[in-house]
């Protein structure tokens, strides 16, 4: 960084265009509080990044309030219930009907275009492809970003910084390591997911479990799957040929029927299985949203409703301090997100648990994982207490 860069100033500066810091940008726009946003990625890497798709419905509400929800109201595929399969065994879990919420599958990436669309729209700023992204100083008044925007140096002079910049993001380093405590953990499998123009085999979801490993079914659109099958954590993403993965899908969801739908697979992603969650979300003006502060394993679809919620809570809790002068609520950040992240944790371990085969497994614990699975079946209490969860009613 030269002597001299550009010095610019903002109220607040929000690090990353992935939903956590574009729905915040959004949030406060409605407010009137000025923000800008830095993303290093492209535009067009970011709108097309495949990754989430389940949506609960307080996120759906999200979007709308946001005012960004047509495409969604649209296109979303609203869901009432999935199917569980086991033991050669399927039986169908109406979340709607036992606790009123449905679930709406809708692309991220889509999510991700709709709201830089609506950025670019009211002329809010937003910069892609930005470098050398630096966090200089957290003060108590106010923070201090260096980074390189269309190859110029520039100084930004914040009052409050965002770190919506996911797991590999520069924020959460900007906490002092000695104010700095974290969980993490990883799972010994990984989920290899394949995007396919092919229908699915089902509208709803399908969560197979089998000896062989686990398998889901979703969706992206009447014409597009999006299939997931668990593999081993360092498996190579190109080890198995189209035909393989097919294979394997098919024997997993319908027992080797050869019922399941094929097509063109169009993307891989190869996830590893971890969890990670940062204790101190908050140092003085530098604020962590998302997967810069949490990560879940997807197998419970968590995370992008985890980003959502923490962008809606320190957006609320930025209109109160700049209505008010008041900080309860931005004070009140921290503890609230946690508190949500770890319910998001709990159940994303507690289906991780429940639909994966781990490697070594004894006979023991693989008829206690059915006995759980034909607890929900049975059990309409068992049920009801896990739809509140997967519909994320039950999280704070
Ligand atoms: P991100 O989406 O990771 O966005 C962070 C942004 O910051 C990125 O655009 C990145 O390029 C940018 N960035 C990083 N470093 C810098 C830097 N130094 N400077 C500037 N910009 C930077 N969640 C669900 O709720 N439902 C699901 O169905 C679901 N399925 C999933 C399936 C898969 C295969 C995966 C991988 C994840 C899934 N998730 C799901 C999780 C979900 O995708 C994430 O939790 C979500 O993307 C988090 O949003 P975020 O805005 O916090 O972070
Ligand atoms: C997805 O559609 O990508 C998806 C759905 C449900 C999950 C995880 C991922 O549990």
């Amino acid at each position: 960084m030269p002597d001299h860069p550009e010095k610019r100033t903002v109220k607040v500066c929000i690090i990353g265009a992935g939903p956590a810091g574009l729905l915040l940008a959004r949030l406060l726009e409605q407010c009137g509080i000025a923000s800008v946003v830095l993303e290093r990625r492209s535009r067009e890497h970011v709108e097309k990044r495949v990754r989430a798709g389940l949506l609960e419905w307080s996120t759906v509400e999200a979007f709308r309030a946001a005012g960004v929800a047509h495409r969604l109201d649209r296109h979303g595929m609203v869901h009432d219930g999935m199917e569980l399969r086991h033991d050669g065994a399927a039986f169908r879990l109406a979340f709607s009907e036992l606790t009123g919420v449905p679930m709406v599958v809708y692309g991220q990436q889509e999510i991700v275009k709709d709201l830089i669309g609506a950025r670019l729209e009211s002329q809010g700023e937003i910069h892609f492809g930005v470098t050398d992204v630096r966090i200089c100083q957290v003060g108590v008044d106010g923070s201090l970003v260096q980074c390189t925007l269309d190859g110029i140096p520039v100084e930004i002079s914040c009052e409050f910084l965002a770190g919506c910049d996911g797991h590999h993001g520069v924020s959460r380093a900007a906490i002092p390591a000695q104010r700095r405590s974290s969980h993490q953990w990883a799972y010994p499998f990984a989920w290899l997911g394949v995007l396919a123009k092919a229908p699915p085999l089902s509208p709803e979801l399908i969560y197979a479990v089998t000896d062989r490993g686990f398998a889901l079914q979703s969706m992206r659109s009447p014409d597009v799957s999006r299939l997931y099958l668990q593999v081993p954590p360092n498996e190579p993403i190109h080890l198995r040929s189209d035909e393989e993965i097919w294979h394997e899908l098919d024997l997993r969801l319908t027992g080797g029927t050869g019922k399941l739908p094929t097509g063109t697979i169009t993307e891989r992603v190869l996830v590893g299985l971890r969890a990670h969650v940062e204790e101190h979300m908050q140092y003085r003006t530098l604020f962590l949203l998302g997967d810069a502060a949490h990560i879940v394993p997807p197998s419970a679809a968590k995370g992008l409703n985890m980003a959502v919620a923490d962008a809606r809570l320190l957006a609320e809790g930025l209109d109160h301090w700049y209505r008010s002068g008041r900080r309860d609520l931005l004070d009140g950040y921290q503890s609230h997100s946690l508190r949500r992240a770890w319910h998001g944790q709990e159940f994303s371990e507690f289906m991780t648990s429940l639909l994966h085969v781990s490697p070594g497994e004894s006979a023991a614990q693989r008829r206690m994982r059915r006995a759980r699975l034909d607890l929900l079946r049975r059990s309409s209490t068992a049920a009801t207490a896990f739809a509140e969860q997967y519909v994320g009613l039950s999280r704070p």
